[in-house]
């Protein structure tokens, strides 16, 4: 016991007599830090609104559905849009019809997304159809930054490009009913847009939603900027009247064909493959 006190009083002895030392931490130094990798962050596009399968299934938008028979469909439409444009060297085309509901809009998101699904094409969908925009409701993208902000001056460019979860597909939509949509359509500022969008990647085919060709002036204003033009006819849905009206309209373009939408496939049409 009495050594354990001694001992305690020696240690408390030398405390009382120890010199603190200055601690180097707290002098300024410079350190060199090596560079801080990049966020992961900055990878992720930043208008990234991934699509919800439900919604586009009712809309019948087969892009992200690999079972969808319709999908083989509009592949081969992909190909053969593809081809021919390659021949040409065109990487705008637009869509449009001799009378309304004919599925534009379908054909256009759908074969947008086949074309990004190409292993060496990118694909940018236009909703250029002012008047009854409707690209934005098939999607299901909510509201925000669009090509009615751009057209306005509003919102830059690049903030009203919709990535939307597939790979190489890219969307500017339009939110709402446009006034003027023919002035608008056949103004400078349209032309630069559509080619800015097209020179943006070599890689890029740019695909436009456009109203019927035989309701309004819109597609006879816009398509002198743009490469060429797909035409749908809905099976049952135009009269001969409406077709031969819109072969009138449209035969100074570059029409690149007619694709007939909702036929009704034969039985050896869907066994087959
Ligand atoms: N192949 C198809 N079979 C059955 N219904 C279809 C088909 N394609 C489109 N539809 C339906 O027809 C309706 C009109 O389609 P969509 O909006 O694409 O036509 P549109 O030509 O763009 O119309 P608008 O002239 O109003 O722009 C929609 O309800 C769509 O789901
Ligand atoms: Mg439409």
């Amino acid at each position: 016991m009495e050594r354990i006190k001694l001992a305690i009083e020696r240690a408390r002895a030398q405390a009382g007599t120890a010199q603190p030392q200055p601690s180097p931490a707290w002098e300024p130094r410079t350190i060199d830090l090596p560079p801080l990798p990049r966020r992961t962050v900055d990878a992720v596009p930043i208008n990234l609104l991934p699509l919800d399968p439900f919604h586009l299934e009712q809309h019948r938008i087969v892009g992200l559905d690999q079972n969808n028979p319709l999908r083989q469909s509009f592949d081969l439409l992909r190909t053969q849009v593809l081809q021919k444009m390659q021949e040409h060297g065109w990487r705008t085309v637009a869509i449009t019809s001799p009378s309304m509901a004919s599925g534009k809009t379908v054909v256009s998101i759908n074969l947008a997304m086949s074309i990004a699904h190409h292993p060496s094409k990118t694909a940018l969908l236009v909703d250029f159809d002012l008047r009854r925009p409707s690209v934005a409701t098939y999607l299901g993208l909510p509201a925000g930054n669009s090509l009615n902000e751009v057209l306005t001056g509003e919102a830059p460019l690049d903030s009203a490009i919709l990535h939307v979860g597939i790979p190489g597909f890219q969307v500017l939509a339009t939110q709402r009913r446009v006034m003027g949509a023919a002035d608008v359509l056949a103004s400078d500022r349209v032309s630069h847009l559509i080619n800015g969008l097209r020179d943006e990647s070599p890689d890029r085919i740019v695909v436009i939603d456009l109203p019927p060709v035989t309701a309004v002036d819109d597609v006879i204003a816009v398509l002198p900027r743009v490469d060429c033009v797909l035409v749908v006819i809905g099976s049952g849905s135009s009269t001969t009247r409406e077709i031969e009206e819109a072969k009138r309209h449209l035969s100074r373009f570059n029409v690149l064909g007619v694709a007939v939408n909702m036929a009704p496939l034969s039985q050896a049409h869907i066994g087959y493959y």
